[in-house]
């Protein structure tokens, strides 16, 4: 059962699908009422094997099937029809449609239309099928000129970038032997970053100012299918680059932390909102850090309150402290620059983190010696000068010197004077006031001080001896 009439152009074809011939013979007949006069094809399919024959040889661009054909042998089975959609290469319509002895069409969506509606979908717009191009059918040498062109934009962003990328000051200078492992495999990774950005931004950009719709154009571009050398290609190549990068990453990361067997010990000690530093081996503390140049150091350390991080840019590598005497953590540093630097807390710890900040100064083995050896001259120093040491330390980012208010009440003036509690009592400042105030800071809350503000773990942190001296420093204060 078929019409044949061949006629020139672009044609529609339509191929009914129903084993019941009044289906088919009436939706032909309102088929070939609407597109009769402009052009359509009709052939009709009464059973699975003409549906299935018609499909392949014919090619129909729209498939109507009978909804309602189903169980009765050799009927239409609509769902082994419908996956041969799924497989088909080409673009073809189906409608799912059940006619209704009222003579309601239902469309397979399940709208439910006149006769009179059921015209309109007849009349929706309709294009040539568009043809699918296989990739490996795309003629290559008309593409060969665009690919060069492409090529060489690549490469010029590519140098134009990674120059910017590296001449923009992103990196410190290195000042440790670390610093220049970390360096070379930043500029790789920067190397890398400027390539794929530029191959990206050159074939798009090229792509939308050659292959822009040209004026009068209307239609779709080709619709190309399919390359499995380049997905090849797009897989391979990333993974290995992604293989081989982790794999001098490890290499490097294992060279950063190598240790070497003469390194200087160094306990390092955050708490909000500063850094100490104990050299064990003199029994020495410092509120800078100082390292001899050209030594491997190893930094051990703790926290006593929150969780800070060490960072000195310079020596790009970067350290969590935590809280905890189980939690020691270990960072080794070869300075190799003479210079002054500075530690940063790279860790979010409370209302001064910003300020967080102690000097390094990274000196010779001579001037290194020269301080070890001024330090212990100081430690023979009188009670209130090695308090003034211990509070420098200890005490003096909460509480001035100067008379200045700060997180704490002012030393200067303090041993002797009437102290304004919160309680509304008074209490004169002398030695036992004072030491009290720093074993048990809340036993007594100078006014306009909230309580709690103080830790109350001075007497854990210092020794007995080191509590006197801030006493003795404390009374020098004027
Ligand atoms: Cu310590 Cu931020």
């Amino acid at each position: 059962m078929s019409s044949d009439e061949a006629s020139p152009g672009a044609e529609r074809r339509v191929l009914i699908a129903s084993a019941n011939p009044l289906f088919a013979l009436g939706l032909q007949r309102m088929v070939a009422e609407r597109w009769g006069k402009r052009g359509a094809e009709i052939r009709l399919a009464g059973s699975m094997q003409e549906a299935t024959a018609s499909m392949e040889e014919w090619k129909p661009d729209l498939i109507i099937v009978d909804y309602d054909d189903v169980g009765k042998p050799g009927s239409i089975q609509r769902e082994a029809l419908l996956g041969r959609f799924i497989t088909e290469k080409r673009p073809m319509q189906v409608m799912l449609v059940s006619l209704r002895e009222s003579g309601e069409v239902v469309v397979y969506d399940r709208r439910t239309l006149t006769p009179d509606q059921a015209e309109d979908w007849l009349d929706l717009p309709w294009e040539p099928a568009q043809e699918i191009v296989e990739s490996s059918k795309l003629s290559r040498s008309g593409n060969m000129r665009h690919f060069v062109i492409v090529g060489l934009l690549t490469i010029v962003l590519s140098v134009v970038v990674y120059f910017l990328l590296t001449s923009a000051g992103l990196i410190p200078t290195p000042a440790s032997t670390q610093a220049l492992i970390y360096e070379s495999q930043a500029r790789l990774q920067v190397a890398l970053i400027s390539f794929l950005f530029s191959l990206i931004v050159s074939f798009m950009g090229y792509s939308i100012v050659v292959f822009r719709q040209k004026p009068g154009e209307t239609g779709d571009g080709p619709h190309i299918k399919g390359s499995t050398r380049l997905e090849i290609v797009w897989t391979i190549l990333p993974l290995a680059l992604v293989i081989y990068l982790s794999f001098i990453g490890s290499q490097a990361l294992g060279e950063m932390i190598r240790p070497e067997p003469q390194a200087l010990e160094v306990k390092v000690i955050g708490f909000q909102w500063s850094w100490l530093f104990e050299y064990p081996e003199y029994g020495i503390q410092s509120p800078t850090l100082y390292l001899p140049v050209d030594r491997q150091v190893r930094l051990l350390m703790t926290s006593r309150d929150v969780i800070h991080s060490f960072w000195v840019p310079e020596f790009g590598t970067k350290q969590d402290v935590l809280p905890g005497a189980n939690l020691v953590k270990e960072l080794r540093i070869t300075p190799n620059r003479i210079g002054d630097y500075k530690v940063r807390c790279a860790e979010m710890c409370g209302g001064a983190h910003a300020y967080m900040e102690s000097p390094v100064k990274v000196v010779s083995q001579q001037d290194y010696n020269a301080w070890i050896e001024e330090q212990l001259k100081a430690s023979n120093a009188s009670p209130a000068e090695r308090g003034q040491r211990v509070s420098a330390n200890n005490c003096l980012s909460c509480h001035s010197i100067d008379g200045s208010k700060m997180l704490g009440p002012t030393w200067q003036g303090l041993y002797g004077s009437e102290v304004q509690l919160a309680d509304g009592s008074k209490v004169i400042a002398d030695e036992a006031y004072i030491l009290e105030s720093i074993v048990d800071p809340n036993a007594k809350i100078h006014q306009g001080y909230p309580p709690g503000v103080m830790p109350a773990t001075y007497t854990t942190l210092l020794t007995e001896q080191q509590i006197n001296d801030i006493v003795e420093f404390i009374k020098t204060l004027e």
